[in-house]
């Protein structure tokens, strides 16, 4: 009689980790891997330069630019060497954005665009920028080369009540800028980041940007707030004060004043009762994280990152995970994976092909770490974070 039981254990931790190897295959073939040919689209960190201090702003920490952030840019010539002809006229589409820097301030940035259209007219182009830098003729040739492409601006608020986030940028000199990049013919996009300072100006400003010939008025519902329900790390300024509050520094490190998650639900990242409910279930959001299954959304839409220092990545917030072990000072071992996997590779485009990178073993390695048990055996955290099949904070935060 024992004999048959242990025989029958035995047989269901057999077909246990039978279903467990067909699911990872399964899991593998449906998902797909990355692939060179299969890249369409780039988003691309111009500059870690910036004239503006945004609070939450991964670029700073404490009211200063973060210690160890590399200040560099990429130069037309430098775009030419690792944005090879053959690479731009897969494209599709370009973001430029980036995770430290304003792209507006790259000194070559209109040359850069006029480069990438003449070997890829077709591409459409997304250039994010906080507007309050250069001067109106500067943003009335902008809007001749970015030809069809689309400019978000980033405006916060009406007047004074802008800069409570955007600090370091003049309201005034925005809309004259917009309005000149306009009237030269350029398209144009609001993005509003709600808070609690501005949440009873939206509609004034939807109203505004209608009438200054902005095409479209975006509310963005901000997942910043929510770091500090995962991530403990004092490396980190989102995790200073209780949730829902972010502070604002003044120069010498002293918190000035707060800026908050708004009240109107409306205008809350959906994403927020997710989590709340996450960590209600399962005690710390690490527990779901370990067995959550990743969707990833480079591999699905064929994206890539590429940083200011010519590095390639699958997407921005694996870049911007890696920073956390190379500069920003996190100790905390749950949020040092990709850091690690990043160790001893060589990500740069100046040195080799982007397909020898994006099929090498950095990528492979981060692919690989979704199948892990757990974050403690390897598992991206970042991955779980943005991909988790659950919910996508990132995106949810158009919605
Ligand atoms: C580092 S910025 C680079 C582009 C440009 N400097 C800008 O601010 O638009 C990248 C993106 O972060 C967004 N961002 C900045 N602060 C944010 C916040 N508190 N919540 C959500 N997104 C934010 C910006 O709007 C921008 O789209
Ligand atoms: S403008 Fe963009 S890059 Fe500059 S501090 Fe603000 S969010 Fe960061
Ligand atoms: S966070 Fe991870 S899973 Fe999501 S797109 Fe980036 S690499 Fe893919």
């Amino acid at each position: 009689m024992i004999k048959i039981i242990i025989f029958i254990k035995f047989l269901i931790i057999v077909f246990i980790k039978f279903v467990e190897i067909i699911n990872k295959m399964l899991y593998n073939v449906i998902m797909g891997k990355f692939l060179y040919k299969n890249i369409t689209g780039l988003h691309l960190e111009l500059t870690t330069k910036c004239n503006a201090m945004c609070a939450m702003c991964n670029r700073n920490f404490k009211g200063k630019i973060r210690d160890n952030l590399e200040i560099t840019e990429l130069s037309l010539e430098d775009c030419k060497k690792i944005l090879t002809k053959e690479f731009l006229k897969k494209l599709k589409l370009i973001s430029l954005c980036g995770v430290f820097g304003e792209p507006v301030v790259t000194k070559d940035l209109l040359e850069i665009i006029d480069y990438i259209y003449d070997n890829n007219p077709n591409v459409f182009i997304y250039l994010f920028t906080n507007g309050s830098y250069h001067d109106t003729k500067w943003w009335e040739k902008l809007a001749k080369s970015m030809k069809n492409g689309i400019t978000f601006f980033g405006i916060d608020g009406i007047g004074d009540c802008h800069s409570l986030h955007r600090a370091n940028t003049k309201y005034d000199k925005i809309i004259e800028n917009a309005k000149a990049y306009i009237s030269a013919g350029g398209r144009a996009q609001w993005d509003y980041i709600v808070f609690k300072h501005n949440e009873n100006q939206v509609e004034d400003a939807k109203k505004l940007s209608e009438e200054l010939g902005f095409e479209k008025f975006n509310i963005k519902k901000t997942s910043r707030f929510f770091k500090s329900l995962y991530e403990s790390d004092s490396a980190l300024d989102s995790t200073i004060l209780p949730y829902g509050h972010h502070p604002v520094y003044n120069s010498n490190g002293n918190i000035k004043y707060e800026i908050e998650l708004p009240d109107n639900k409306l205008y809350r990242n959906s994403t927020e009762d997710i989590i709340l409910k996450l960590k209600k279930d399962y005690g710390e959001l690490n527990n779901f994280f370990d067995q959550v299954q990743i969707d990833c959304q480079s591999i699905k839409t064929g994206g890539i990152f590429i940083s200011a220092k010519g590095e390639v990545y699958p997407c921005c917030t694996v870049y911007q995970q890696v920073c956390y072990g190379s500069f920003f000072g996190v100790t905390d071992e749950s949020e040092l994976n990709e850091y690690k996997y990043s160790i001893n590779e060589n990500l740069s485009a100046f040195n080799k092909s982007i397909k020898e990178i994006v099929e090498g073993t950095f990528f492979k390695k981060i692919q690989e770490s979704w199948s892990k048990k757990c974050i403690k055996d390897g598992k991206s955290k970042s991955c779980c974070r943005t991909c988790g099949n659950i919910y996508d904070s990132h995106s949810a935060q158009h919605s």
